[in-house]
């Protein structure tokens, strides 16, 4: 199921001291199930040894187009035929510049230009000064790589070896790693906006206190990846979770229902997809105090009302675009018990072609959980998976759905 599982990659490293970072892209590409072949510069030799990338990878790694170990003499030619991508990482400014000039005089950028183009994508994760990064010759070589067909995975920002602050720092090895598990997942949502809510909401009873529930927002956000991993545009409005924003998702976060509500309403105006996995509070406080509630003494607990909060699925299930065809809605419930018969009497309650049933004592804060598909045919269980394979399961599932409904 992951996307990464069987490639063989071809890692260039070009120098720079994010050349650390590359042991640890390394070793996460071969547990994602990808074999890996290490390439290296003379300069990037100069910032770790051959010799632990060969451990992490279990292969050699190869330095130099004049390698007598390959029998025909073409390191180049070999190494490139037999990859499925090359990521160079590292990426310099000088390997940049290099890439825009078609150089040829040393083996990793001699194998670049020596792969088919159409058939072995070349990706770089740039790594420099912030300086070097901003300069017009960076990126003029940059914009021209592009152009010559490489994808250019885009720099992070923050403190640097050098000790100055901004654009220009290699991505993490996680973040490549996302990066390039959604660039071999297939496309099965491009062209479609879709909107997930996330995780609690947060209804306030005074400044510092009030009530939300254990809901962790790992699935939303797990769908909020997958679906962009499978080029859909993605907002996530997101309760108060602790849990990174997937790359490539816009996320906005709210706090109560209320907010919630105003959010999708927003959102809900250009988006083709709604997904509601958040664990909205039913009821608020009818009043939020002004001051902490302070004890009186009395041994009195203070009095709490409560209203009902709006119900966000519904509203935007009943609003004209959805009703049109032109919103697919999908939610979510998380039942103790009699799963099929809540999630069907729900999904007709709430209007909505597709509702996720799961059992949410058994799901809340977990990695893995299991789904129920109900519509208005039937039921149809994913089976005990992480968060992360449900997610794109869920992603292909729908894309079926919305190819169908464009047909009939
Ligand atoms: O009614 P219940 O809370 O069980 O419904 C669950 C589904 O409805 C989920 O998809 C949830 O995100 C959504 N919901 C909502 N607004 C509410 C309550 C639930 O969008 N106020």
């Amino acid at each position: 199921m992951n996307p990464l599982a069987g490639k063989h990659i071809v890692l260039g490293l070009s120098g720079g001291i994010a050349c650390y970072k590359a042991a640890e892209l390394a070793r996460l590409l071969v547990k994602a199930g990808s074999s890996v072949q290490v390439v290296m510069t003379e300069a990037a030799e100069h910032f770790i040894t051959a010799a632990t990338m060969q451990a992490l990878t279990n292969r050699p790694v190869a330095t130099s187009q004049w390698d007598a170990r390959e029998s025909n003499a073409m390191a180049h030619i070999n190494l490139s035929r037999e990859a499925d991508a090359i990521v160079i990482a590292p990426c310099s400014a000088d390997f940049i510049a290099r890439l825009a000039a078609g150089r040829c005089d040393e083996l990793l950028s001699l194998l670049c230009v020596a792969r088919p183009i159409a058939r072995v994508p070349l990706l770089l994760a740039p790594a420099m000064n912030r300086e070097m990064w901003a300069h017009p010759a960076t990126q003029r070589n940059l914009a021209q790589a592009a152009q010559d067909g490489a994808t250019v995975l885009g720099v992070g920002c923050g403190e640097q070896a050098c000790g100055e602050t901004g654009d220009g720092r290699m991505l993490e090895p996680s973040e490549i790693i996302e990066e390039l598990e959604a660039f071999f997942t297939p496309k099965l949502l491009a062209g479609q906006k879709v909107l997930i809510t996330a995780g609690p909401t947060f209804e306030a009873i005074d400044p510092v206190r009030g009530i939300t529930n254990r809901s962790s927002g790992k699935m939303g956000f797990a769908i909020a990846r997958a679906a962009r991993e499978a080029g859909a545009e993605v907002t996530l409005v997101a309760g108060p979770v602790h849990l990174p924003t997937p790359r490539g998702v816009a996320r906005i976060d709210v706090q109560s229902a209320q907010n919630m509500l105003e959010t999708v309403d927003r959102q809900a105006q250009t988006a083709t997809v709604f997904i509601a996995t958040a664990a909205v509070a039913d009821w608020r406080p009818a009043v939020v105090a002004m001051h902490k509630i302070k004890k009186d003494g009395s041994g009195q607990a203070p009095a709490l009302s409560f209203v009902e909060n709006p119900d966000i699925l519904a509203t935007v299930a009943a609003s004209r675009r959805a009703r049109e065809g032109d919103l697919y809605c999908v939610g979510f419930a998380a039942e103790s018990d009699h799963l099929l018969e809540h999630a069907r009497l729900k999904r007709e309650r709430k209007g909505v072609p597709l509702l996720v049933g799961n059992i949410g004592p058994a799901t809340f804060g977990q990695d893995d959980n299991t789904l129920l598909l109900v519509d208005s045919q039937g039921s149809h269980a994913l089976p005990r998976a992480s968060k992360r394979v449900l997610g794109r399961q869920l992603v292909a599932e729908l894309a079926r759905r919305l190819a169908a409904a464009r047909d009939t």
